[in-house]
């Protein structure tokens, strides 16, 4: 059977603490919020959609040794599918420690790759992308991303980018290969050199020939309506930020569910929002991913009326 969604790119473990208000250096601290789980945004963002009941595969190279434990571990709970995982003995994904500012949200992330698990040309499942509804890919590892990306050109498959950093040429390049890139705003500027988020848009827009969206946290997200030439803004849903990890993953995660239930753009921003809301609230990218069974105790009141209706009616 397809894939609904494949899923490449930056795979880590991340170890999350909400710092207490007061921090005692030199001496030990009980603590509420401290965990361990996988994360980066397209190992989150691929879990988001899994929750919904997709069929979804990562693709990523793990050996035998504890963080790639953790990390299969987590995938498997999810509901992902680990079949396109590569084995590889020495490989391991990265780790991310992350504090999280009690008062604030804010977060510190230290990252290691020792002995990271890049992808080889062989381990892209050319044949399995081909045939998949939708692709999520990354800034990360840009030779897996392109290899990933040609194995799509020509199919109905569409591919969502998420590029946050990285070479300006090459990434300027892999964005006419895709057909849905969702960037962060600083991402978007740095690749197009506007700053206002409609000419931002206009610019990507002269780049891919697909649906760009920008998001920029708590301002919300825009797109680049291709049927008016306008452009579309999606306010964040209002909460008390715990935790912003993996906000930005769950928007493409919600984006993406949308995609695969045939919903229109709006209602596909409206989703990734909400989505990403729920995430906010919480400590780690993956912790308030929602079921899809849990899709009508989404609904509140500031919802427009059709995404209320669909999530009724997600069963
Ligand atoms: N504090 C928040 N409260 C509510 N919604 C939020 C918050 N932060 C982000 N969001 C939602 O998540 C979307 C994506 O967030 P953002 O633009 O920060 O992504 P990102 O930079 O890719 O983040 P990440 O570090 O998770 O990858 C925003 O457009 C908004 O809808
Ligand atoms: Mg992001």
């Amino acid at each position: 059977m397809p894939y609904d969604l494949i899923a490449i790119g930056l795979n880590a473990v991340d170890v999350l603490v909400r710092l207490p208000e007061s921090v005692k250096h030199d001496d030990k601290q009980f603590v509420e919020d401290l965990l361990i789980q996988g994360g980066a945004p397209v190992g989150s963002g691929c879990c988001g959609v899994a929750r919904f009941g997709f069929r979804v595969g990562i693709v990523a190279r793990l050996g035998n040794n504890t963080l790639s434990s953790i990390s299969i571990e987590d995938f498997r709970s999810n509901g992902v599918d680990t079949g396109l995982v590569v084995h590889d003995e020495e490989s391991r994904p990265a780790i991310a420690l992350v504090e999280i500012d009690h008062l604030t949200a804010a977060r510190t992330v230290f990252i290691q790759m020792d002995h990271y698990g890049y992808l080889k040309c062989a381990d892209i499942p050319a044949a399995h992308i081909a045939q998949t509804k939708t692709l999520l890919v990354d800034s990360y590892d840009l030779d897996a991303t392109e290899a990933a990306l040609e194995s799509a050109a020509g199919t109905p498959c569409r591919s969502i980018l998420d590029f946050e950093s990285g070479d300006t040429v090459r990434l300027r390049k892999l964005l006419g290969m895709g057909t849905d890139p969702i960037l962060p705003l600083g991402a978007a500027r740095n690749l197009t050199g506007q700053t206002d988020p409609g000419d931002v848009l206009r610019s990507l827009g002269d780049l891919c020939p697909g649906q760009v969206v920008v998001t920029d946290g708590i301002h919300g997200s825009w797109a680049l309506d291709r049927n008016s030439g306008g452009i579309l803004h999606q306010k964040a849903f209002v909460v008390q930020p715990v935790d912003t990890t993996g906000c930005g993953d769950a928007y493409h995660a919600g984006y993406i569910v949308g995609l695969l239930e045939g919903w229109p753009l709006e209602i596909r921003m409206e989703f990734g929002a909400l989505l990403a809301s729920h995430v906010a609230g919480r400590v780690g990218g993956r912790t308030a991913l929602p079921w899809r069974k849990d899709a009508s105790s989404m609904i509140r009141p500031d919802l427009s009326s059709t995404l209320a209706q669909k999530l009724s009616t997600l069963l």
